[in-house]
């Protein structure tokens, strides 16, 4: 099986481990712009189904559900063993299988999804959904359904230019079918070049987001200054004091943020986490230059302060590296605190309307956040307990409570992403109300 699988996906120069890497790493359902989603994915016969393996692992990242369906020709393009280990789920071939109409059957196949992508969508496909044609799954499918469909059309450029095919979209596009691309530029099969170029797995998953976006964007118009990650501070220009922060509490919650339509402007310290997603960054290192970057963000509407910004650095940062001399004694680091950006922010002249802080704490949680809302100038202090070894900082989960002038919330464990999306739903309903 695996032999037969490294054969088929050597084809498309995919090896199997890669593959399987790359479908174990997909994160389930449950945070993404398209959690939850269900997709139905029509794979037509033509030479960019290749490029469906990497739009199921676009989709599934994004936390959709994608349950593909191959027709006979896709078949000879991408073999379904590939498909169904991307997807990880079945995949649908046969209109006429006893055991498949028995388990999910053509019409709940339509009926289970919230959108049908066709992908790439050949001149043959287009014709039968213009014409009602239903002679295998995919065209039975799509004629049984009634859900949104998006299809990504691809083809030969004289196959695009037919009169027919002109008569075909019109005919789609008149019954509210939605096409993304095809784009422009040369063809993989003929080296023709011309429109009929299949649009990139991104375009076809802004498309999808686009479509299932039936989300209100509860903070379009508000602008939120967010910090993120460690800071560094240089000893020399080697070495430097940092802490353990990874920032992916901080960039979940930008992300979440942004999903909800604020311009975010994140000021990130040093991580290895790409950028969050719609979101505009800047990268500093250390606290000063952190402080400097969130100033100019303001005015804002919020304010969200994750980064773990060191209290102190060294006084004496030496421009050259530090020798070790024979004989002579381990330098002594001077340390001189460093500004405080949430209490600069909190009490500033263009202090946003919400200001949240957090506060990583090993002891006294409680007392240490309640006193850092009117030292600080906060309205809330977001405070999470790092004493264990397995903590928060790094890690995946978080515990937290929400701390504010009217009392302590406590939250139970879970994602980071998970918080993320609970404290920016919390921070929309903030904003929505002129008292915070
Ligand atoms: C090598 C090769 C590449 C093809 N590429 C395309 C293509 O990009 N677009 C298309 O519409 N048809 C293409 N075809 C033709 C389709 O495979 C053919 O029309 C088939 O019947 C489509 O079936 P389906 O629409 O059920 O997937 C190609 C055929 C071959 C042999």
């Amino acid at each position: 099986m695996e032999e037969e699988a490294r054969l088929l996906l050597g084809e498309l120069g995919e090896p199997i481990d890669e593959l399987k890497a790359a479908a174990v790493n997909v994160p389930s359902a449950g945070s993404g712009s398209l959690s939850g989603r269900r997709i139905l994915l029509i794979i037509g016969g033509g030479i960019a189904a290749y490029k469906c393996l990497d739009l199921i692992r676009r989709l599934r990242e994004r936390g959709a559900r994608v349950r593909p369906v191959l027709t006979k020709a896709a078949e000879e393009f991408v073999t379904p063993l590939a498909v169904g280990a991307l997807a990880g789920d079945k995949v649908f071939t046969e209109l006429f299988s006893r055991e498949d109409e028995h388990d999910v059957g053509h019409i709940r196949l339509s009926r289970e999804a919230d959108l049908i992508v066709v992908a790439p969508a050949t001149a043959d496909l287009m014709a039968k959904m213009a014409n009602g044609l239903a002679n295998d799954l995919a065209s039975t499918v799509l004629l049984a359904s009634d859900k949104p469909l998006l299809i990504a059309p691809a083809m030969n450029p004289k196959m695009w230019n037919h009169a027919a095919t002109r008569r075909n979209r019109a005919t789609l596009e008149k019954d509210g079918i939605r096409l993304v691309g095809p784009g422009t530029g040369e063809m993989a099969e003929s080296g023709e070049s011309g429109p009929g170029r299949m649009a990139e797995p991104l375009e076809i998953v802004a498309a999808v987001e686009e479509l299932l976006d039936r989300n209100p964007k509860p903070l379009a118009g508000k602008t939120i200054v967010m910090t993120s990650g460690p800071t560094h501070e240089p000893i020399d220009p080697v070495r430097y004091i940092a802490n353990r922060s990874s920032g992916k509490q901080g960039h979940a919650i930008a992300a979440a943020l942004a999903q909800l339509g604020a311009t975010v402007r994140l000021v990130s310290g040093p991580v290895t986490i790409p950028d969050p997603e719609g979101v505009s960054v800047v990268h500093v290192e250390s606290a000063r230059e952190m402080r400097d970057a969130v100033e100019q963000f303001l005015p804002a509407d919020a304010a969200v302060m994750v980064a773990a910004v060191a209290d102190w650095r060294t006084a004496n940062e030496s421009g050259e590296k530090l020798k070790k001399r024979p004989g002579e004694k381990a330098p002594a680091l001077q340390m001189v605190e460093n500004p405080d950006i949430l209490a600069g922010v909190g009490h500033s002249k263009l202090r946003p309307s919400l200001v949240v802080g957090f506060a990583a704490e090993t002891q006294d949680l409680l007392t240490n956040a309640r006193e850092k809302l009117d030292k600080k100038g906060a309205d809330w202090i977001v405070a999470n307990d790092v004493s264990h070894a397995t903590g928060v900082m790094g890690g995946d989960r978080n515990a937290v409570r929400i701390v504010t002038r009217s009392g302590v919330e406590e939250w139970p464990d879970m994602t980071k992403a998970e918080v993320a999306e609970r404290l920016a739903a919390k921070i929309s309903a903030a904003l929505q109300t002129v008292e915070v």
